[in-house]
């Protein structure tokens, strides 16, 4: 007799999971600011979280905080995720290591030089490679693992540069509108497969990304963004702008015809 469960009873399982305790989390790009405030959540609801990073010191610092926070297992792997070639790999050992997945979290990013970008190519393609080229490699692994089991939430942070590009930081606005449209189109072939994708697009948010920019002060509390993250990660939502109101000025802030907005300062 076959002991092999049904995909029917795998989604279950893990719908159940994801309400309880024991939800099983992988974390690319663990030691950001953003995903960091995102763990502590989780290991104080018990999750059991795999971090990947590329800082060996950084990551095992996070690692510990984790542990001491509640988290039911905590391991970790090193890896630059600009190298593509060793995704399926870690992947696959991610995987094993948890002994199954519910949610993929993508986090790593960076937001480059766009002075720099507008004068040298290889500036623009780096910024392209970290935050488009390898999330797309990451998430079609992602996606075939999920589709065979019909089940997970792959939670990606795009960001609300992806709207529109602006003069301040197109190379990095314009990575994260293909990320976005990539994830779009993504959720439209995985979610009859009972894949969710969520789309996450913080406006500006207080992490060591944005610690030089003049009023980053201001900037939204990294907690408070991650206290959403984790809701819309239960909620299985398809989108989160946040905070909220980066939804209506995002609308407005598309929605400006060109020959004003190539005037504007932004
Ligand atoms: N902060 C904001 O205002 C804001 C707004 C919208 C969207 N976002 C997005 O939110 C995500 C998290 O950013 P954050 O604000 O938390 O900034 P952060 O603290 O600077 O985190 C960025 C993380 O990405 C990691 N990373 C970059 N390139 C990598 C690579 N090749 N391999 C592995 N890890 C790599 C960095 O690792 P190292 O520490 O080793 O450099 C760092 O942990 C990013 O995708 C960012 O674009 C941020």
């Amino acid at each position: 007799m076959s002991t092999q469960a049904s995909p029917t009873t795998i989604t279950h399982e893990i719908a159940s999971r994801m309400k309880g305790p024991s939800a099983k989390i992988l974390v690319l790009g663990a030691t950001s600011g953003i995903a960091e405030a995102t763990c502590r959540i989780w290991a104080a609801q018990g999750a059991s979280l795999f971090l990947v990073a590329r800082n060996p010191e950084k990551l095992a610092a996070v690692a510990a905080d984790l542990r001491v926070r509640g988290a039911r297992f905590v391991d970790t792997a090193v890896a630059d995720l600009d190298d593509t070639e060793n995704h399926a790999s870690l992947l696959a050992h991610a995987v094993n290591a948890l002994t199954g997945m519910d949610v993929a979290y993508l986090a790593h990013g960076i937001l480059g030089d766009q002075a720099r970008a507008e004068q040298d190519f290889n500036q623009a393609a780096q910024i392209f490679h970290t935050n488009l080229i390898a999330p797309v490699s990451l998430l079609t692994w992602l996606s075939n693992y999920c589709v065979q089991r019909h089940a997970g939430v792959l939670a990606v942070i795009s960001s609300v540069a992806g709207d529109r590009g602006r003069k301040s930081n197109y190379a990095y606005g314009a990575s994260k509108a293909g990320l976005s449209a990539f994830l779009g189109g993504l959720r439209n072939r995985v979610d009859r497969e009972g894949v969710t994708v969520l789309t996450i697009k913080p406006g500006p948010v207080r992490t060591a990304m944005t610690g030089h920019m003049p009023g980053s002060q201001k900037f939204a509390d990294v907690n408070a963004v991650a206290k959403s993250i984790v809701a819309a990660i239960a909620a299985k939502k398809d989108n989160l702008y946040v905070p909220f109101q980066w939804q209506p000025i995002m609308f407005i802030i598309r929605n400006i015809p060109d020959r004003i907005f190539k005037k504007l300062n932004l």
